[in-house]
């Protein structure tokens, strides 16, 4: 649900380690822990909801400039892009503020990857952590972030949106990974959301047609994406719970992108074993994940995360291996992304002697 793309920061883009944001701890003054961590969330979610990257990876713009073209006040601006300069977003020219090649590489439209709507999700996500203790008490959330999505349109388009650039980001190590028979015809994209995951793979196979299961609120702008890709005609929507909907059968390939930890246990022992019935023999599934033996702090605060938004868990991989093989698939194969934040795709296939 996360990723931030941003542990091994380098930060002006030079490649030579760059300049890295300032570690925040210090034992000599103990809020600085909590203070710069918030004002960094903030003002990264501010520069993101202002558009000020995207702005300025148009080229180095003087204070007066950028206000009048964000319509926001200079003494703002000021205060903002001091901060950014000083943690090495932006970089100070003189009289100009420019972006630092990182901010545009990852926060703007000529970059990679446009985080931006990342940065706008965080700002939501932070609306939702003021209820962390609550969860602590509870164990769980009060409402979960499904139900949110249902009754505020603009958390579910903000999540949407921030997927969508996460699955951007993603897609070369899902293509790397996936190996489909030539004669492919069926996928099934599982909490498929986007879409763009089954996009990338129907233009990779053009005999390919798939299917993209997801709750309803999740596939708001999908229909309108693939259109716009022109594939109408090869690719639809199962809107509906992936645990009550009937998803078909004879797939050859199924995607569990990043739902897993949105599941409970017996969901996935029981959707692991839907799969297999659904897949043709020699059918795989690919799974992408966060594993919980990984043990970093990213995967540590997600799990946090979870507790908030929906209250269920990252798994193990020796849980995956579990499920799927208790399911009939063969062991599945592990690979780790770069950085270890992006998470672990595992990819599992049914025999094809199995009946
Ligand atoms: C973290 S997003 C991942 C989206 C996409 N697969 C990707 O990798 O970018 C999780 C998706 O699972 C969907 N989801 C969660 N629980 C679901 C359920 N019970 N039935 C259908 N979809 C579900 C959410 O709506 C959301 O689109």
């Amino acid at each position: 649900m996360s990723d931030f793309g941003h542990r091994s920061a380098d930060v002006d883009g030079t490649g030579e380690g760059g300049r890295r944001p300032a570690a925040a701890h210090s034992a000599t003054l103990p809020m600085l822990d909590a203070y710069l961590s918030m004002m960094r969330a903030a003002a990264l979610v501010s520069a993101g909801e202002i558009g000020l990257f995207e702005t300025l990876s148009g080229g180095r713009q003087t204070i007066g400039e950028l206000a009048q073209q964000l319509d926001m006040s200079e003494v703002g601006l000021t205060s903002l892009t001091d901060y950014l300069v000083s943690v090495g977003y932006l970089q100070r020219q003189g009289s100009f503020v420019a972006n630092a090649p990182f901010a545009t590489r990852w926060f703007s439209s000529l970059g990679e990857v446009d985080y931006t709507p990342g940065l706008v999700w965080t700002g939501e996500a932070w609306g939702l952590m003021r209820s962390l203790s609550d969860a602590v008490g509870r164990g769980g959330p009060h409402a979960a972030l499904w139900q949110i999505m249902t009754e505020r349109a603009g958390v579910s388009g903000a999540f949407s949106s921030y997927m969508h650039a996460f699955a951007e980001h993603l897609s070369d190590d899902l293509l790397k990974a996936i190996h489909l028979p030539a004669n492919a015809s069926r996928l099934l994209d599982l909490g498929g959301s986007h879409g763009i995951h089954s996009i990338a793979l129907c233009e990779r196979c053009p005999d390919l047609q798939a299917v993209i299961a997801d709750l309803a609120s999740a596939l708001t702008f999908t229909q309108d994406l693939i259109a716009r890709k022109g594939m109408s005609d090869r690719i639809s929507l199962l809107p509906g719970d992936l645990n009550d909907s009937d998803w078909g059968a004879d797939y050859d390939i199924i995607l569990y992108l990043s739902v897993a930890h949105n599941q409970t246990k017996t969901e996935n022992a029981r959707t692991f074993k839907r799969m297999w019935n659904a897949l043709r023999p020699g059918g795989v599934v690919v799974v992408h994940d966060y594993m919980a033996d990984d043990g970093l702090e990213f995967h540590k605060a997600f799990q946090l995360t979870l507790l908030v938004e929906t209250g269920t868990s990252i798994y193990s991989y020796d849980e995956y291996a579990g499920w799927l093989c208790a399911a009939g698939f063969e062991r599945p194969v592990r690979t780790d992304l770069d950085p270890r934040e992006k998470g672990t795709l595992l990819v599992a296939r049914r025999p094809l002697d199995a009946s």
